[in-house]
């Protein structure tokens, strides 16, 4: 039984920490699920380590669906989020009510996750009167990467105040939950401290509901990682060297041996 949105709430009242990973295929979600994690994020950050895009702006509807799919054949606990890409939501908010309803018939996922602060608002009335959960997402907004000039470190100055408004109309428009990346620890205890819903921060300090992290980032497969990310281990490294003794093993014809065959 997957948790809800009223655990998510639970948690956060009670002051437990929510854990959330990115996830993208079936083989990592039993992973996830075995480890215990809250909440899966099937990120738009599939643009980047799946597709080895330099950003997620070509990721589609169909690309998101697909790796929900994937996910879900995998984990039946945590509770599960699927980004709107880039394009599926900001023409019109017919255009993102009917991709959000599409993901989560299709893909099968529990709830969506759209960037953006006021200019969103309206949109995110709309899904969650259509019966879709909405996660929203404030700070460092990948999609905007090239208004933003970059990825950079947000809310530092004047605009502070706009991403704390900005996190008040996401919780009164009815987000059960958002992500915030890429802020000053003390702009981030600032929303979380104005807030009922569960704030999962990346790159925003230890004082949000939760933490989010890109799985290849967390478990250092990922060729660079910002300041934010801690590495919990180096799966690269020991791939590598695994496949390095596959080849050679191949090469000096010690695999397979006798009892890898048939008889
Ligand atoms: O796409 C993604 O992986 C995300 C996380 C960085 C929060 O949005």
């Amino acid at each position: 039984m997957a948790l809800t949105i009223a655990d998510l709430h639970k948690k956060k009242a009670a002051g437990e920490k929510i854990s959330m990973i990115t996830t993208y295929d079936a083989t990592f979600a039993r992973l996830v699920e075995k480890a215990g994690i809250d909440m899966i994020l099937i990120g738009d950050s599939l643009g980047n380590v799946i597709q080895g895009r330099p950003n997620t702006l070509a990721v589609t509807v169909e690309d998101v669906i697909y790796h929900s799919q994937c996910v879900m054949r995998g984990c039946s606990t945590p509770f599960v989020v699927t980004d709107m890409p880039f394009g599926s939501y900001q023409t019109s908010d017919e255009d993102g009510v009917r991709a959000g309803i599409r993901i989560l018939k299709e893909g099968g996922t529990h709830a969506v996750k759209i960037e953006g602060g006021a200019r969103v608002v309206p949109l995110v009335t709309r899904l969650v009167q259509a019966g879709v959960p909405v996660m929203g997402h404030l700070g460092l907004t990948p999609q905007s990467v090239n208004t933003l000039s970059g990825y950079h470190v947000q809310g530092k100055g004047g605009e502070a105040d706009v991403i704390a408004s900005d996190a008040l109309a996401l919780q009164r428009a009815g987000c059960f939950s958002l992500v915030l990346e890429c802020v000053p620890r003390a702009l981030a205890k600032r929303i979380q401290d104005s807030l009922d819903i569960p704030v999962i921060g990346i790159g925003a300090g230890p004082d949000c509901a939760g933490q989010v992290l890109v799985l290849q980032d967390a478990l250092g497969l990922s060729a660079s990682a910002p300041k934010f990310v801690r590495k919990f281990a180096s799966i690269a490294e020991l791939s590598t060297n695994a496949l390095r003794d596959y080849a050679q093993a191949v090469r000096d014809g010690s695999f397979p041996a006798d009892t890898e065959s048939y008889h």
